[in-house]
């Protein structure tokens, strides 16, 4: 996870953004869909956070006594932590039960989740992707509900197929839209960059998008049912962040 943020955050400087995604200190964050290992969250925790919210459905919080969890992973990542760019800012036993007392994870989706409250920082990584057509304005819609002006976010996102195939979006592009939204639902909405751009923007978060991975299509047979629907920078994108902020 701390590669990935150290990878956002030189993607950020390049562009000149005008935020860090380091910057968690004093901030409130939410990540989406933190995964088996609270994500960001502890990274969040000893870059000084506020506070840590998660939703993640498959979450099971004996992870947080979990041995191998907390003597391997979390010591592992402590060390990284230390390295020159961070300081020595907290002792692994300080850092461990401020994770303990600081960290909310609830298991369900962002939609389900009890907890509510307003955020300066919202995170993702691989998620905007598994939100379920259904589900995604009413997603979005919360986060507008929670965002603190000025609240910046990050969301990784994957338009791959996510299957092991040579062609990442085999079994997507070479068929008719319909058909690859109908057998992808349970798993992937299939929404492109574009439209999770238009979705964060009518929801007045002020947005754009970094490509990360793009991928050659050009000698591969593109449906006509996609290239007509999207251009083809948007369909060489394979993963792209989707940065912003919330103004008003
Ligand atoms: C590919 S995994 C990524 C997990 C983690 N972010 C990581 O980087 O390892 C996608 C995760 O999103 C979660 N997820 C799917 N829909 C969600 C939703 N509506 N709200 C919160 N989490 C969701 C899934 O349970 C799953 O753990």
């Amino acid at each position: 996870m701390l590669d990935l943020l150290l990878r956002y955050d030189f993607l950020l400087k390049n562009r000149n953004f005008p935020f860090r995604v380091l910057e968690f200190n004093r901030k409130k964050v939410l990540e989406l869909g933190c995964g088996p290992t609270m994500g960001f969250g502890p990274i969040a925790v000893f870059l000084g956070c506020d506070t840590y919210v998660s939703c993640e459905p498959m979450f099971n919080d004996e992870i947080r006594s979990n041995k191998i969890f907390l003597d391997v992973f979390l010591k592992k990542l402590h060390r990284d932590l230390l390295v020159p760019i961070f300081g020595d800012r907290l002792t692994f036993v300080e850092w461990v039960k401020k994770i303990e007392n600081s960290v909310i994870v609830e298991k369900c989706t962002y939609l389900d989740m009890e907890y509510c409250s307003s955020y300066d920082y919202v995170i993702s990584n691989s998620v905007l992707e598994h939100v379920s057509l259904i589900q995604i304005d009413q997603t979005i819609n919360r986060l507008k509900q929670e965002s603190n002006i000025g609240l910046k976010f990050l969301h990784d996102v994957d338009y791959g197929n996510h299957a092991s195939t040579d062609w990442v979006f085999e079994n997507l592009y070479n068929i008719c839209f319909n058909e690859a939204r109908e057998q992808n639902k349970p798993h992937i909405n299939l929404l492109r960059c574009s439209d999770l751009l238009g979705l964060f923007t009518n929801a007045n978060f002020e947005c754009s998008s970094i490509p990360i991975v793009s991928i050659d299509n050009s000698h591969k047979n593109i449906h006509s049912s996609w290239s007509n629907l999207y251009d083809k920078d948007t369909l060489s994108t394979k993963t792209s962040l989707i940065v912003g902020e919330y103004i008003s």
